[in-house]
């Protein structure tokens, strides 16, 4: 599969919850770990564990903790980010988050991240430490319909993503 260009990957990239039942390579999983594993960090701390729900009753049972159960019930991939210790966790889930969906979509994976409707009972299942907290749970896996990022232009694809205006969201001061 081509690969695509980093602009055009960011302004075609969309969450997807829709999914084949098709598994993805081992190498296409190994990539989208590394590149969450190399995200920067505060201090470089890299606070992070990245939690791979590999068996169906594990899956399923992660289903339940999540708002949207179907996005996980039916990934290929399902990823959980834990987080420990001091500094700012959260910004450097998210680097972590972004990285790995973003490469998933280089290779044509869509994905999303799921918000924890039940955060504890999704910390037990994952055997989380007493420190860790879950940042967040991404599903991923082959696209049920295909979109091909090649079909419109980066400034096609940001003036169609259903977000606020530039003008709105960018001050100079
Ligand atoms: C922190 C966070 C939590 C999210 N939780 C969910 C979720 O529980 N279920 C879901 O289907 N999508 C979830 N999403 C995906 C958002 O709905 C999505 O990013 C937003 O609608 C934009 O989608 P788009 O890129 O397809 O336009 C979450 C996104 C973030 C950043």
């Amino acid at each position: 599969m081509a690969t695509v260009d980093t602009h055009l990957a960011v302004t075609s990239r969309r969450d997807e919850r829709h999914y084949a039942h098709r598994p993805l390579p081992a190498g296409l999983v190994e990539r989208i770990l590394d590149a969450g594993r190399l995200a920067g960090s505060a201090r470089n701390r890299q606070p992070w564990r990245f939690l791979v729900a590999d068996t169906p009753a594990l899956r399923d049972a992660l289903a339940e903790t999540v708002y949207a159960p179907e996005n996980v019930r039916t990934a290929a991939l399902v990823v959980s980010i834990a987080v420990a210790g001091k500094g700012p966790t959260a910004f450097d889930a998210g680097r972590a988050a972004q990285n790995m969906l973003l490469v998933a979509w280089n290779e044509g994976v869509v994905s999303t991240p799921n918000g924890l409707a039940d955060p504890e009972r999704a910390a037990r299942l994952l055997r989380l430490a007493g420190e860790e907290k879950l940042a967040i749970v991404l599903s991923f896996g082959f696209p049920a319909r295909a979109r091909d990022p090649q079909s419109r232009s980066p400034e096609e694809w940001s003036a169609r993503a259903g977000r606020r205006p530039l003008a709105e969201v960018v001050e100079r001061l």
